[in-house]
C-alpha cells in the first residue's frame, strides 16, 4: 500500500550508528583511515569537499555554511581543518540530538564559529537565512519519500512535481518517490543558496574507463529502498534533482563520487573489482568500498 517513509522517529531517539550505514565521509574521515590507506588517498573527505568547493567558488571569504545531518562531524572537521580561514561562519543542523553531542566534542577547536541547531530541516529550511553554502551529505536519502506509487494514480503533490518540472516517472505500481529530498532542494533554490549534495543514486554515473564498475547496476534506475540498522532509506534520482533546479533557474554540476575522490582506473583496481577476490586484507578493502561507492554521485547547485 502507498505511504510516506518517514525516518524522523529513528533519527530523534535511535542510537545512530553510521559504521554500519558505512558513509563514506566517515570511511574517509582522515587520511590515515583504513579505507583511505587501502585506496592511497592522502587527504580526508571533508578536505576533498573543501577543494571542490573552492575551485567552484563556492569557498569565499567570510562564506556562511549550513551542514545539514552532519553526523559525527567529520565532513566538517575535515574542512575547517585545511579551509578554516576562509570560513566566516558554520551551523550545524541536525534531527539526533546524540548526534549534535557528538558534532560539538568533535568541532570544538573552532569554538564560536561553530552553532548547533537541533531541528528537522525540512521544519526549519522555510525561516532558514544568511546561508551562503548548504551542504547535505548522505542526508537527502532519509527524508520524506512516498513507496509504492502506481505510475496512474500519483498523490496529488506527486503529480504536481512531476507535471511542473517535467520528471520521468517509471511505468508499474512500486514506484518509490523522492518528496522530501525534492520538496528541500526547492525551498533551497528559491533562497538562491548554492548547495553541495552527495547520495546514493538510482541513476549512477561510471567513469569513463571502469565500465567493469556497472556490473549489476541499472544505470538509469528508479529510488529503491536500502535497509539499514533499525532504519531503511531509498536511493535519489539525480536527474530529478537536476530538473528541479534547473527549471528555478540554477546551474547543476555532477559526477561519479568515485571521480571525485580521485580514485583513478587502475589494472590492479580492475582486476580486484572483476575477480571479486582478495588475496590480502587491504584488497578486500578496496573491493568492499568500490562496490559501495559506486553507486554515488555529487551534485553541486549554484547561481553560475
Ligand atoms: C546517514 S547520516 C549522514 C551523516 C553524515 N553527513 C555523513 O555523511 O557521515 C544522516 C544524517 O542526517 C540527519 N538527519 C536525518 N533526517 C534529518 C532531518 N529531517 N533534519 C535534520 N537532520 C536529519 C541524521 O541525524 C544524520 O546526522
Amino acid at each position: 500500500m502507498r505511504r510516506i517513509h518517514d525516518t524522523r522517529n529513528y533519527h530523534r531517539h535511535g542510537r545512530i550508528d553510521l559504521m554500519t550505514e558505512f558513509t563514506i565521509s566517515e570511511s574517509l574521515c582522515s587520511a590515515d583511515s583504513l579505507y583511505s590507506k587501502a585506496l592511497k588517498l592522502s587527504s580526508s573527505y571533508g578536505e576533498m569537499v573543501g577543494r571542490k568547493l573552492t575551485e567552484m567558488s563556492l569557498l569565499r571569504p567570510g562564506c556562511r555554511i549550513c551542514e545539514v545531518g552532519g553526523g559525527y562531524g567529520s565532513l566538517m572537521r575535515g574542512l575547517l581543518e585545511t579551509h578554516s580561514p576562509l570560513i566566516g561562519q558554520v551551523l550545524m543542523i541536525d534531527l539526533s540530538g546524540r548526534l549534535l553531542k557528538r558534532q560539538r566534542e568533535c568541532l570544538k577547536p573552532w569554538g564560536s564559529k561553530v552553532t548547533f541547531v537541533h531541528a528537522d530541516i525540512s521544519e526549519l529550511i522555510p525561516s532558514l537565512r544568511g546561508v551562503d553554502l548548504v551542504i547535505l551529505n548522505e542526508v537527502i536519502g532519509d527524508l520524506d519519500t512516498w513507496t509504492d506509487l502506481s505510475a496512474g494514480a500519483l498523490p496529488g503533490e506527486v503529480a504536481k512535481f512531476v507535471c511542473d518540472y517535467g520528471l520521468e516517472i517509471p511505468e508499474g505500481d512500486k514506484i518509490h518517490f523522492n518528496i522530501g529530498a525534492l520538496r528541500l532542494l526547492e525551498e533551497i533554490c528559491r533562497k538562491g543558496s548554492p548547495a553541495f549534495i552527495s547520495e546514493h543514486s538510482s541513476d549512477p554515473i561510471i567513469p569513463p574507463g571502469m565500465d567493469y564498475l556497472a556490473r549489476g547496476l541499472t544505470p538509469d534506475g528508479f529510488p529503491r529502498e536500502i535497509r539499514l540498522k533499525d532504519h531503511t532509506e531509498y536511493t535519489i534520482r539525480f536527474s530529478h534533482l537536476m530538473r528541479v533546479a534547473e527549471a528555478l533557474g540554477r546551474k547543476t554540476r555532477t559526477g561519479s563520487l568515485i571521480e571525485f575522490l580521485g580514485i583513478k582506473e587502475t589494472p590492479g583496481l580492475r582486476f580486484i573489482f572483476t575477480a571479486q577476490a582478495s588475496a590480502k586484507d587491504e584488497q578486500a578493502i578496496v573491493l568492499e568500498f568500490l562496490d559501495h561507492v559506486r553507486e554515488y554521485r555529487w551534485l553541486i547547485v549554484s547561481g553560475d
